[in-house]
């Protein structure tokens, strides 16, 4: 992606609010205006009050009885100056409150495309990306576009024609001396090119430097449990001194580069203003140039700072807003690989029907298949087994169920539809699941089972976790299913962690019901409860089980037993048994221990 291309692409946002871009440029010159004639008024008091200059500007305004009254006059003048000062204060005021509101606006809404497209995209994104960079794209580089209007837009403009409108005001006045001043431009347009890289990339650094702190931090937080348990708090301490160290030497560095050009920029204005001032000076003993004119120039030597800072800035801003716009327009415009068909087909109920033809799979392209040639039929309403030692792939095959990825070959369907062909949504609303690491959010048991269905009614939740074996633990505590979860379930069990998922899972009551060891921190009374009360809410419902405890799967239609992405057997427990070859060596070994 080419740098213009990324500022395109963020102008497509800003063009949203046109209309409130032309009110902030307008309102913006109304500004400049101001700006330009702030000195008036202190010429007048000295050419016209102190001294008797006459001033075309002055006769074609007042009445001549109220210029030759000197007093009258500088009240007028000091009127005119505190009414500038206000107006130019209020407009000012305006334009802050204009472009916050505006930049605001646009960072809001590349947030929100931002955090959907992150939705959207496959969990294969997601296991490649790490959280902290996207974290940090999502909260600092959104910001390019309020950069765009506030820091280089905006002011790249009301510069320009600021400059362009003093320019004017001196050519009128001495244009020998408005060429002088006008030479701090191209001396300081110099510095400023000698000092644009290397102020692009200190700052770049900068940016990279924190980013891998931030992340570094964000995964310690979320590790401090084996830190501790392994006790290697120095060893992660000293992790973190380097990164911090880094930061600081990249922040320091930056900054001195920053710092060096601008203390130059104000040598070069100082040196410029001196010699403004001195000629001035002279060519006023020359009565070539009245006092109150010198003042203008004076007004504006310090007025032009002003908007060359701007400038510079505009400039050493646009130089990183694309390198930053980049890594928010990589996310959005990145492969969602797991997309849905424009004429894709919405489910409304299922029956239930799921099979696999031929398929294979892998998580990366350039790895092994994780599952090869893989078939197998479930009818609606059947239990299905998956079996297999660790790492055969069972998780990998109920992935490809609710389309968290696409297979490479063959085909899964549900009621006999491709899932490729279905709504994301339909087909994942009639998909219950309890995954292996059974994920809980920050907010009350209530919520977290809600999460399923967030119709159901109390009953319907309290009979979903009586279901799940939860009901009662939860119950126990002090405040029941209001009680607040910390991170990732932190402040509960193992086992009852996994039973809250079991009763969102129930909750949902969808016509497909995956469990992927939904037990495993379970003790064996607690999970013969909770497959028993299986029994009755999976009637007509179709089931597929994963676990170690072959045992629980005895009863189960079918059993699709997995050795290294391969099915290696199919049947009900007894005939696999009988034929006494994988299946009845992973049972009878289990039986045995
Ligand atoms: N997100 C992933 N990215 C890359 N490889 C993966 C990913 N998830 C699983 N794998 C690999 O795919 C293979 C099958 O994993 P899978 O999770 O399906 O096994 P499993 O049968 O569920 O094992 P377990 O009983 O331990 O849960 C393994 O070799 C694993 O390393
Ligand atoms: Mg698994």
């Amino acid at each position: 992606m080419k740098s213009l291309q990324v500022i395109e692409k963020l102008f497509r946002y800003v063009l949203r609010y046109r209309l409130q871009l032309i009110l902030l440029l307008v309102v913006s010159l109304f500004g400049v205006g101001f700006e330009v004639i702030k000195p008036f008024p202190l010429k007048f008091i000295i050419d016209n009050v102190l001294g008797n200059h006459s001033s075309p500007f002055l006769n074609g305004l007042l009445p001549s009885e109220f210029i030759a009254d000197k007093k009258k006059l500088l009240l007028f003048c000091i009127s005119a100056m505190i009414l500038i000062l206000v107006c130019s204060a209020a407009l000012s005021a305006w334009i802050f409150n204009l472009t916050i509101t505006l930049s605001q606006r646009l960072v809001y809404d590349l947030s929100i495309d931002f955090f959907s497209k992150l939705q959207r995209l496959s969990l294969a994104f997601h296991s490649k990306n790490k959280i902290g960079d996207l974290l940090n794209r999502m909260n600092g580089d959104v910001f390019v576009v309020y950069f765009l209007v506030a820091q280089i837009l905006l002011p790249s403009l009301t510069s320009i024609v600021s400059l362009i409108g003093m320019f004017y005001v001196m050519v009128k006045i001495d244009v020998l001396l408005a060429v002088l001043t006008f030479c701090v431009l191209p001396l300081l347009g110099f510095t400023l090119a000698f000092f644009a890289k290397p102020m692009n990339d200190t700052t770049m650094t900068q940016y990279i430097k924190h980013g891998e702190m931030s992340a570094f931090v964000q995964q310690s937080l979320s590790s401090m449990k084996v830190i501790q348990a392994f006790a290697r708090e120095a060893f992660m301490q000293g992790k973190l001194n380097t990164h911090a160290e880094e930061f600081s030497n990249a922040y320091k560095k930056a900054n001195k580069v920053s710092m060096t050009y601008n203390q130059l920029s104000l040598v070069i204005s100082g040196f410029t203003a001196a010699l403004v001032i001195g000629v001035g000076a002279y060519r006023s003993l020359d009565g070539r140039l009245s006092v109150g004119d010198l003042f203008i120039f004076v007004g504006y030597i310090s007025a032009l700072y002003g908007p060359i800072t701007s400038l510079s800035t505009a400039i050493s801003t646009a130089i990183t807003l694309s390198a930053r716009g980049k890594r928010i327009f990589e996310i959005l415009e990145s492969d969602e690989v797991v997309k849905e068909k424009q004429s894709a087909i919405r489910f409304q109920s299922l029956t239930g029907g799921v099979e696999f033809k031929d398929v294979s799979f892998g998580y990366n392209k350039s790895e092994d298949a994780v599952l090869y040639n893989v078939s197998f039929k479930v009818k609606p309403g059947e239990i299905v087994a998956i079996v297999g030692p660790t790492g055969a792939g069972k998780s990998s095959v109920i992935s490809l169920i609710t389309r968290f990825y696409d297979t490479w070959n063959g085909i899964v369907s549900v009621d006999g539809m491709n899932v490729k062909d279905v709504e994301l949504h339909s087909l994942r609303n009639n998909i219950s699941i309890v995954l292996q690491d059974a994920f809980l959010f920050p907010m009350t048991i209530k919520e977290n089972i809600l999460f399923g269905n967030p119709d159901a009614t109390e009953e319907q939740i309290a009979e979903a976790a009586k279901a799940a074996q939860a009901h009662e633990f939860i119950h126990k505590m002090p405040e029941g299913y209001d009680t607040m979860i910390t991170e990732n379930g932190a402040s509960l069990s193992g086992g009852q962690r996994q039973r809250i998922a079991i009763a969102r899972a129930f909750l949902k009551k969808a016509p497909i019901l995956i469990l992927d060891e939904p037990t495993s921190a379970v003790d064996a009374l607690t999970e013969a409860k909770i497959f028993s009360a299986l029994q009755s809410y999976a009637k007509g419902k179709t089931v597929f089980l994963i676990s170690h405890r072959l045992s629980t799967l005895k009863h189960a239609d079918q059993i699709i037993a997995i050795k290294d992405g391969r099915v290696e057997e199919k049947g009900t427990h007894e005939s696999l048994l009988a034929k006494g070859a994988f299946y009845a060596g992973l049972y009878k070994h289990q039986h045995i221990s």
